[in-house]
């Protein structure tokens, strides 16, 4: 396992699977302590994936749905109870990885303002 991310802290925001696991993956990997944000997906597989468990990569979840009342207020304090536990009870955050997303709500945005102003952007 690499070193140079030791000390530093991460959050990944929809690192459940996809993009963000493997980032999740890779920035334990480098040696930070990774906050492995979701929602519905179980985090197992991210968890116990080589990158974090098998190669000694320090991790835990933080379940949040994001888009909904409260959202910022739910991740974060998932967040700060896990840096407590898992980090000698400091709850700085170093790197945010903002990727939790839905591409299909993009695509949906992207065709409304494309048929309200006939053309395409
Ligand atoms: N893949 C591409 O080609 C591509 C291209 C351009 C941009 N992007 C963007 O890159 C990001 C990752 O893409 P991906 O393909 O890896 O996505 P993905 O496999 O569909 O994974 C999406 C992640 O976002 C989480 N998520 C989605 N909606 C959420 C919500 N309302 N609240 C909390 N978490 C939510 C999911 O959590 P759960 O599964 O736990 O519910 C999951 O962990 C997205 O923002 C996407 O728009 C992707």
């Amino acid at each position: 396992m690499m070193t140079r991310l030791a000390n530093r802290t991460a959050l990944v925001t929809g690192a459940s699977r996809g993009i963000g696991r493997a980032t999740a993956e890779r920035l334990a990997q480098d040696g930070a302590l990774v906050a492995v944000h979701y929602n519905t997906t179980p985090t197992r597989p991210t968890m116990s994936s080589p990158g974090i468990v098998a190669n000694g990569g320090r991790a835990f979840t933080a379940q949040a749905e994001l888009g909904v009342t409260g959202d910022v207020d739910t991740l974060f304090d998932a967040l700060e109870a896990g840096l407590k536990e898992h980090n000698g009870g400091d709850v700085r955050l170093d790197i945010l990885v903002n990727n939790a997303g839905v591409m299909g709500a993009a695509r949906r945005r992207t065709s409304r303002r494309t048929s309200s102003t006939g053309c395409s952007r």
